[in-house]
């Protein structure tokens, strides 16, 4: 447990105000979640990349409402004072404003989220007005949108020529005026994120976008060397937990074959007298 106090909007609000970097990361499970809760980490995400970094899918759409109320409950245990943003997984809010409304409640009412994301600009005006009309903060997410990585041609820089980056412009202001708390941009020209946090009345996020935005995100497995796949350009080693774990795996095995683990600190007895009695028990039914 910390002593700091349960992050809020108007805390996240008054960072953006007062020009102080918002920190946000994502998260999937407890033990994470109870060391980004020390690091006291402004806004945590149990984003739906749990299914290629945690479950091993090629993409982020195998992923269920299911496996995402699981993975936040556990997270909302291992952290009660960040801001906890449970990730709008694929078909979960695409098919209507009702789906949406319902999926968003089940982070509020199941996980104890305080707001939840959802990918898209303004195609998805009419979800975050729904979502926000029924007590749901949202966060707005564009520029590479994992869920649409099959249209977008590919995990690629988004809004490189000014008309890409103009509808990126459009669809910050359409999604702020809709009622987004927040919007994040990742994988976005830095100039262009710039363009877009100085116009925004909202925090602006960047993932790979650059060093203005209002805060800053990563995808926590890449930072600790986690993700052995692949380590995006956008991404920094903060440090090499992959290393740590992989050499302590080669110990494990070395110790189990030379016989040097477990060693007596490692086990339990039994007092002689229980022993004995139970060597008689069992040689009596022979
Ligand atoms: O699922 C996730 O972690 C995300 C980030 C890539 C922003 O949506």
């Amino acid at each position: 447990m910390t002593d700091r106090k349960k992050v809020t909007l108007p805390v996240l609000f008054d960072k953006m105000a007062k020009n102080n970097p918002i920190t946000m990361i994502t998260c999937y499970d407890y033990p994470m979640a109870y060391l980004v809760e020390q690091a006291g980490i402004d806004i945590v995400l149990v984003g739906d990349s749990l299914g290629m970094t945690v479950l091993g899918f090629d993409s982020t759409l195998p992923v269920t409402m299911e496996d995402m109320i699981r993975h936040a409950q556990a997270v909302r245990r291992g952290t009660a004072n960040a801001w906890l943003i449970g990730d709008m997984p694929y078909m979960s809010y695409q098919p209507s404003d009702e789906s949406a409304v319902r999926n968003a409640g089940r982070f509020m009412a199941e996980a104890s989220c305080d707001g939840i994301k959802l990918e898209g600009g303004k195609e998805v005006v009419s979800r975050v007005k729904a979502i926000v009309a029924a007590g749901i903060p949202v966060m707005g997410h564009l520029g590479l949108t994992p869920q649409s990585v099959s249209s977008l041609g590919g995990f690629r820089l988004q809004g490189k020529s000014a008309k890409q980056a103009k509808k990126l412009v459009d669809d910050a202001k359409a999604l702020e005026d809709a009622g987004a708390m927040g919007v994040l941009l990742e994988l976005v020209p830095d100039r262009v994120c710039g363009l877009i946090t100085r116009r925004a009345g909202v925090p602006i996020i960047a993932l790979g976008s650059g060093p203005t935005a209002h805060g800053q995100l990563l995808i926590f497995h890449d930072m600790f060397g986690l993700y052995p796949r692949f380590m995006p350009k956008m991404a920094k080693k903060f440090g090499d937990a992959g290393k740590v774990i992989g050499d302590g795996l080669k110990q494990y095995v070395a110790e189990i074959t030379d016989k040097t683990f477990p060693g007596p600190e490692n086990w339990f007895g039994i007092k002689d007298e229980e022993y004995d009695e139970l060597v008689r028990l069992v040689e009596q039914e022979g």
